[in-house]
């Protein structure tokens, strides 16, 4: 039987990958499906928690008795998650979110020239949200998660990453070729400020979310 443990908590979660836009018809984006993201908010909603998902470009079905707040950018995720954090307990951050965006938006649709080389897309930074809401915690105690999608090095690359963030817990996945990005099962190693390390076996996405909120429920208690 689900153990009400997060009852009376308000937890917010982000899921998928924000889109860039060059110019009306193209983006820079990423392989993010949303399906973790909205695995945490599924698995806190059954725990008993108010859950607030803030869905960028996904297209699953929202999760019984949770609040979906659509976004798209980096810039979009960024504001609606200040806001959503103001009266949580937990910030869940699974978003992929691009760490930059096309410096200029063209208006017009981007068009190729005969006879002329493409013209360079120049980029800028995106704000680093989850740096923000680690640094800016809206009440002490506000427990912040982060993801960390790694290719090599995960536990190295993770702990650095846990370090810079300034979050609370980092849940570490390696991605690759067929690996986590869509699919329906994850693998991972949750790094924990106090210098735990939680490893979470080859299972499906609910199963990293249960860890995910046990390893919360804890903190908050
Ligand atoms: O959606 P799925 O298909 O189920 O795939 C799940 C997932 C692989 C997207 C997810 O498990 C995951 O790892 N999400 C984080 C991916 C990522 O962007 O990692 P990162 O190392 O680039 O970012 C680290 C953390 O900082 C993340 O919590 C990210 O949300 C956050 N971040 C990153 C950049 C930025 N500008 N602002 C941020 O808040």
């Amino acid at each position: 039987a689900t153990v009400a443990d997060l009852a009376g908590r308000h937890v917010v979660v982000s899921a998928g990958g924000t889109r860039e836009p060059l110019d009306p018809v193209r983006f820079l984006g990423n392989r993010s499906s949303g399906k973790q993201g909205y695995a945490l908010a599924a698995v806190a909603a059954a725990r008993g928690a108010r859950v607030t998902l803030l869905a960028a470009n996904t297209e699953l079905p929202d999760p019984a008795g949770v609040d979906v707040v659509r976004v798209s950018t980096a810039v979009e995720l960024r504001e609606a998650a200040l806001k959503a954090a103001a009266d949580a307990d937990a910030v869940v951050m699974a978003a992929a979110v691009a760490d930059f965006r096309p410096a200029q938006y063209a208006t017009g649709k981007i068009k190729k020239v005969e006879g002329h080389e493409p013209a360079p897309v120049a980029l800028v930074r995106n704000p680093d949200i989850l740096a923000e809401l680690s640094e800016r915690r809206a009440a002490p105690g506000q427990l912040v998660v982060g993801f960390a999608a790694e290719t090599d090095d995960v536990l190295a690359n993770g702990r650095a990453k846990l370090a810079r963030k300034g979050c609370d817990l980092l849940v570490v996945n390696e991605v690759g070729e067929r690996k986590v990005f869509g699919g329906d099962t994850n693998e991972a190693v949750v790094l924990g400020a106090d210098g735990s390390d939680t490893p979470v076996p080859y299972g499906p996405k609910e199963a990293l979310a249960e860890v995910v909120w046990d390893l919360v429920a804890v903190r908050l208690a």
